[in-house]
């Protein structure tokens, strides 16, 4: 198979979907990788460590995409590389299409076989490709929050840490996974006043297990939420129902209610966030303040740290990437059940509930299109 790697081009995003030694596993199996020139600069791996590593170097992001069989990506197409999109190309990245319309409407309309990092699934519920990205942004978001909480970018002026004779700041967490569990560890570690809620009472005992008891866990329900967010200097958005937007918990209201100069992280914004005012950010203006808070919802966190989280993504992705060049793309789904489920469309139908959910389209069950 061709594998093709194109350099990433959404606004900051120094990614690169696959290490030298990632090209080096393709090549040993027979397959042929195409690595855009400079793609890999962004994250510190140089053309010349991809070409050692066997890799064909091309000049453009066309001769990427128009060769390969399989195009393995970081963020989702971006509206330059929509004319890049072909009919029967597998399309391995995230793809996040529950939160994009236009995304979705031009995998369906150009017939692409669209496999999303974020929607492969283990049998025990757990998504192994989404799980780096989360624990990074989750690291991230106690670092990006403290700073939106400095006077100058229209924060209270709160040091989360307090100081000697002052109260630390009160972060609270809505979603105790991935993400929610590495902001706690961070927010416990560094002494400020932690909460946490989730609908699932085994994630909240695991937290409170791993910071050794240091944070208030409190089960998500209206009544709760409505009070922590309310007294928060900081609050992270973390909740994910896999594959569908996420549940809108923080109303315009409740964020009116805020303190003035508070933050909002919303990690979740990637599948369109769990506060009403949250949109969309990016790195290039990370922030702005809506009913007196501050916003943070950049939708790529990991890429302000690209070499830690290119090493940490490709250690994940990089065995499904080889599944599909090895076995073809039918058998490849055929014999692993957490593959298929990342399957979000094909043929020009959505194969992935959340997504035939959250835009009313009709849902084509993917054992019906992998007929090897
Ligand atoms: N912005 C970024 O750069 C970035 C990076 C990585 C991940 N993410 C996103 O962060 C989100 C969280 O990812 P994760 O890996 O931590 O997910 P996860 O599945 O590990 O955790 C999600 C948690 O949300 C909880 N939850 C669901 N509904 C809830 C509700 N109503 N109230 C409270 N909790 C609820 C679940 O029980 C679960 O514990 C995802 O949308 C993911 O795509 C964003």
């Amino acid at each position: 198979m061709i594998v093709g790697v194109p350099k990433e081009i959404k606004i900051e995003e120094n990614r690169v979907a696959v290490t030298p030694t990632g090209v080096a596993a393709f090549v040993a199996r027979g397959h042929k990788v195409l690595i855009e020139k400079n793609a890999g600069n962004g994250s510190g791996l140089t053309d010349r460590a991809y070409e050692r590593a066997g890799a064909t170097l091309v000049d453009s992001a066309k001769e990427v995409w128009q060769q390969a069989d399989l195009i393995m990506k970081v963020k989702e197409p971006q509206p330059s590389e929509f004319p890049l999109l072909r009919e029967g190309l597998i399309l391995l990245t995230y793809l996040h299409l529950a939160a994009s319309e236009s995304v979705t409407r031009v995998l369906l309309d150009k017939k692409v076989t669209g496999i999303g990092y974020e929607t492969i699934q283990l049998d025990d519920g757990s998504l192994p490709l989404l799980a780096p990205m989360s624990e990074i942004a989750g690291r991230l978001s106690i670092q990006v929050g403290a700073w939106c909480l400095q006077a100058e970018n229209g924060g209270r002026g709160i040091l989360l840490e307090g100081a000697s004779g002052v109260r630390p700041g009160k972060v609270v967490i809505i979603g105790a996974g991935i993400s929610g569990a590495a902001a706690c560890h961070v927010a416990v570690g560094i002494g400020a006043d932690v909460s946490i809620v989730d609908i699932n009472p085994t994630k909240l005992r695991y937290v409170h297990d791993i910071v050794g008891g240091h944070v208030t866990t409190l089960m998500s329900n209206r009544a709760n939420i409505e009070e922590e967010v309310a007294g928060a200097d900081l609050v992270i958005g973390c909740v994910l129902i896999p594959g569908a937007k996420a549940p809108k918990l923080i109303s315009r209201n409740l964020t009116k209610r805020m303190k003035p100069g508070s933050a909002l992280v919303d990690i979740c914004i990637d599948q369109g966030g769990c506060a009403e005012t949250s949109r969309p950010t990016t790195h290039r203006q990370p922030i702005y303040v809506e009913e007196e808070v501050v916003h943070y919802c950049v939708t790529n966190m990991p890429a302000i740290v690209p070499n830690t989280s290119t090493y940490a993504l490709t250690n994940s992705t990089l065995s499904y990437g080889l599944m599909l060049a090895n076995r073809g793309f039918s058998q490849a789904l055929a014999r692993n059940q957490a593959l298929a489920k990342g399957l979000n469309t094909f043929g020009g139908k959505v194969t992935h509930e959340g997504v035939a959910t959250a835009f009313n389209l009709p849902l084509s069950p993917v054992e019906e299109v992998i007929r090897p």
